[in-house]
């Protein structure tokens, strides 16, 4: 085993592979999900939608379908107990879709009008199917494609930063002895985890309870008290087990649906979304359209930098999916200009969604760097060493680490890369046109503060609590050696507790920040009980318990560029009778800070490349302009890559543990989608000799 800086001094359990601690529950049905648990006395609730994309809702007609067998009530507009939705959360201020029922506005196809709640759930959806609702509609505009005067800079959201600018673009472009300048497109796409939203609430001795499924129990009871204006003390969220959530499973309409109506009625209320619910309630990833522009000398070192992304969000919130984030990481140049504008329509806000705007950003801008290395007749991964940055592009700090050249390397090495003939459209067998690609991948590396407590119980084993969450990623088991190590016990003697806003902060799982800022906490709390329990005595019947809060650790890191980086390979074959893409092999090679658990990490990163190939692909949601409605909110019309689809898929990484991590891990959430999109494009211009700037690279575009 090597040993890598920044871990500890003894270990065991961190860096081999285990299989999930929670494993054999959950393939054994002994898991439940939050659909799943039983209450006395619970009742189903069921949200109608609006059907019209912009106007007023002037009648909820309840009263025909309160007297449906089995309703206990319906919630709307007239009767829905207030709400507070002015408040700034964790990740900004909250989306207005759950300041539903408190007016009668319709932004959008989807909104929630009302909730029925009945004694099952079959009575609550029948009813709810039922209800009459009259609207007063207005025109609507749902077009993101057409040309936009409203477009404008978007300013305050979170986490993004609108415009970077240096140097004299136009100038450097003119100097340029090649360039590329090329629209790209990617469509609106939904996260569709396994496992749709659910949550029960109900009010137990003064508290309020949510049993749910979520990235963050701590961020949803957080945002729950503030939009219900109660004492954070007196709300606990539980979220157990969660299947899969990509950005989309934080505080959405159905679990304050459900606290409403548990408030009415004084019991257990659930409120569980269907597949077609997801497509306009718990958010998606926004169509992009995006222009690049590259100059470059003959070498193919980059003068001028040029990414313009433009998204859309609804007309109540402001949602930017940031796609031209990834160049200000990625490449330097003389000039160097990005800029995400949003335009807002009469849709449902957008979200995060896995590797939120570098996912598409990197489609455009791996695709571009492709075909300026034609143009240069460059190898593109020689053009890709050639404008390797010495620091951060516009910050001009130093990287804590970079190693995407390291993955090219390797991921040449294992892919054949060498063999390759650059040349396009030449290789043939029978009806298949053959082809290969490769893209750069990126994606910040972040840790937020938490707390955890770490116990020493009299029998031996040791209980970690913290408000973790394990969205289906492994979180559980990487945290379980994580503290082994830290304890320096075997993992089979650590019970990891998490998931209960109860046991205190912790940052949500998202930005792939997760693990890595719960690894510091449990590591913290763990080292600080070693200390107790070496001061010797016997551990009394309610064990010793030791408390971590990594705030003051956290915000004492120098500020650098942090990133984790990757090299993605794809092989594809191009049907020239139907125009299909099949994608014959994937590999990506990774450095992405330390490897807690390779079984799990693999998974993850081989689920991002798979959904990267559904990006390149097949995924695609369609609004019709008359209704505002999508055409497709199903997965048999949303077309998600099938085992069929999906290849002989490799992730590996390189040695690469980030430096200012105790455990030197840096975060491996989303890092694996991005850039696999567009090697594939990549690959399937290198089969065709032609450039796919649109997703999905359906048949009907490739013929
Ligand atoms: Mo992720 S899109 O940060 O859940």
């Amino acid at each position: 085993m090597t040993t890598t800086t920044g871990t500890a001094a003894v270990t065991r359990a961190v860096g081999a592979a285990h299989t999930r601690v929670e494993g054999r529950d959950k393939v054994t049905g002994a898991a439940r999900y939050a659909g799943d648990l039983p209450f006395a006395e619970l009742a189903h609730g069921w949200l109608a939608l609006t059907t019209v994309a912009r106007g007023r809702v002037r009648a909820v007609e309840s009263a025909p379908v309160r007297a449906m067998p089995g309703v206990l009530t319906v919630l709307h507009q007239g009767n829905a107990p207030r709400v507070d939705a002015d408040y700034t959360g964790v990740l900004g201020r909250p989306d207005p879709i759950l300041e539903m029922f408190q007016h009668d506005r319709v932004p959008c196809v989807g909104w929630p009008v009302a909730l029925v709640v009945a004694e099952t759930p079959e009575q609550a959806r029948e009813a709810a199917e039922a209800l009459v609702v009259r609207y007063d509609e207005e025109p609507h505009d749902v077009d993101f494609f057409a040309g936009r005067p409203g477009t404008y800079t978007p300013e305050g959201s979170p986490g993004v930063q609108a415009e970077t600018e240096k140097g004299d673009l136009e100038a450097q472009l003119a100097a340029s002895a090649v360039v590329v300048d090329a629209s790209y497109t990617t469509p609106e796409e939904h996260h569709s985890p396994m496992e749709p939203h659910t949550a029960m609430a109900r009010w137990d001795g003064g508290r309020l309870e949510v049993v749910d499924s979520n990235q963050g129990s701590m961020w949803v009871a957080e945002e729950l008290a503030k939009l219900f204006s109660l004492d954070p003390a007196s709300v606990r969220v539980r979220s157990e087990h969660v299947g899969g959530a990509f950005g989309a499973k934080g505080l959405r309409p159905h679990q304050v649906a459900a606290v409403m109506a548990a408030t009415v009625l004084r019991r257990p209320v659930r409120v569980a979304l269907t597949r077609r619910q997801l497509f306009s309630l718990t958010g998606y990833r926004s169509p992009t359209a995006q222009r690049i522009r590259l100059g470059a000398d003959l070498d193919g070192r980059l003068r001028a930098f040029d990414h313009q992304a433009r998204s859309q969000t609804s007309t109540v919130h402001e949602f930017v999916e940031h796609s031209a984030a990834l160049g200000r990481v990625l490449y330097d140049a003389d000039a160097h200009h990005t800029v995400n504008r949003v335009v807002p329509l009469d849709v449902p806000t957008p979200t995060w969604m896995r590797a939120p705007g570098v996912a598409p950003g990197s489609f455009a801008l791996e695709s571009a760097l492709d075909e300026l290395a034609g143009k240069c007749g460059m190898d593109p991964i020689a053009l890709r060493t050639r404008n390797e940055p010495e620091s951060g592009p516009v910050s001009g700090l130093p990287f804590s680490s970079r190693n995407v050249l390291a993955c090219f390397e390797e991921g040449a090495r294992r892919f054949g890369w060498a063999e390759r003939d650059p040349r396009p459209g030449i290789r043939r067998q029978g009806r298949w046109l053959l082809g290969t690609g490769t893209a750069a991948a990126t994606y910040p590396s972040g840790v937020a503060p938490s707390t955890a407590a770490v116990t020493a119980e009299a029998d031996g084993t040791f209980t970690v609590r913290i408000t973790a969450a394990d969205v289906g990623t492994g979180a559980r088991t990487a945290l379980t050696l994580v503290a082994a190590d830290a304890l320096e016990v075997d993992p089979g003697r650590v019970r990891m507790r998490i998931a209960d806003s109860d046991f205190g902060p912790a940052v949500l799982a998202g930005g792939s920040m997760g693990t890595r800022s719960w690894a510091w906490a449990v590591t913290a709390a763990a080292t600080g009980l070693r200390e107790q329990l070496a001061l010797g005595g016997d551990i009394p019947p309610q064990g010793i318990t030791a408390r971590s809060d990594t705030t003051a650790a956290v915000g004492a890191l120098a500020k650098k560029e942090r990133h984790s980086f990757g090299a993605q390979f794809a092989e594809v074959t191009v049907d020239v009778t139907s125009g299909e893409v099949r994608v014959r092999r994937m590999l990506g090679i990774f450095a992405a800070g330390r490897i807690v658990n390779p079984l799990t990490a693999r998974s993850q990163f081989i689920g991002g490349m798979t959904w990267g190939l559904s990006m390149a692909l097949h995924e695609e949601a369609i609004r019709d302009q008359a209704s505002g409605a999508h055409v497709n909110a199903d997965l048999a019309g949303y077309h998600v890559a099938a085992h069929a689809d999906v290849p002989l898929i490799e992730a590996d990484w390189v040695d690469d543990p980030d430096p200012d991590d105790p455990v030197g891990i840096k975060g491996i959430g989303e890092i694996g989608i991005v850039g696999a999109a567009a090697a594939i494009a990549n690959a399937v211009w290198h089969a065709t000799g032609i450039r796919h700037r649109d997703l999905p690279i359906r048949p009907d575009r490739v013929l």
